[in-house]
């Protein structure tokens, strides 16, 4: 079990056929493709980047596996500006940078946080929140030491903050949070 494993069962038992997801960092496209699959030809995807070989590798894993999503180049902070209020199922964020890109290019807390809260009005009630947070290496630390006081702030009445724990794991290992709209 690990932080992807769990991530895609949750999402797995979140989204039906018709649904509409978001991927907040699409990265090299696998969390796009997957959501794509889960929400079948009449769901709708979006998904952010802020890097052009990110929006490039989504596009073409999509395209060789025959699915679809709106790959936008913009920020996760901008979602707003492509989703209403209260429609989507499940948002997906992995944060951290992109896999065989630029290091230097990755998620940062300032940005994070505004995406997270965008998301959380864009999701339904009942609909699921996954961020998987990234620290140690390149990145550091700032982004989760911001990201999760600010989660432990959300008003109880409205979220369910679930934040898994690698108690023996050593070396700062990628970990999820599941955010429940009620
Ligand atoms: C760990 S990767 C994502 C992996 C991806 N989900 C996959 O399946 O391959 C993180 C991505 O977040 C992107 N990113 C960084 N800041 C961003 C922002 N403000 N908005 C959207 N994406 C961002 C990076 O460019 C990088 O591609």
């Amino acid at each position: 079990m690990n932080a992807l494993d769990m991530v895609r069962r949750a999402v797995s038992e979140q989204l039906s056929p018709g649904d509409f997801a978001i991927d907040a960092t699409a990265g090299r496209g696998y969390d796009t493709a997957f959501l794509a699959r889960a929400v079948g030809k009449t769901g709708r995807v979006l998904a952010f980047d802020i890097q052009p070989d990110a929006v490039n590798s989504t596009r073409e894993l999509l395209a060789a596996e025959g699915l679809n999503a709106e790959v936008v180049l913009a920020s996760h902070a901008d979602m707003s500006l492509y989703a209403n209020p209260e429609t989507a199922s499940c948002i997906l964020f992995n944060l951290g940078y992109l896999p065989g890109g630029d290091h230097s290019v990755f998620t940062h807390a300032d940005s994070t946080i505004a995406a997270v809260t965008s998301g959380l009005d864009i999701l339904k009630r009942g609909g699921l929140m996954c961020i998987t947070v990234y620290s140690g290496g390149a990145n550091g630390y700032d982004e989760r030491d911001a990201l999760l006081p600010f989660l432990a702030s959300l008003d109880d009445g409205k979220y369910q903050v679930v934040k898994v724990s690698f108690h023996n794991w050593k070396k700062d290992p990628p970990f999820p949070i599941f955010i429940r709209k009620l």
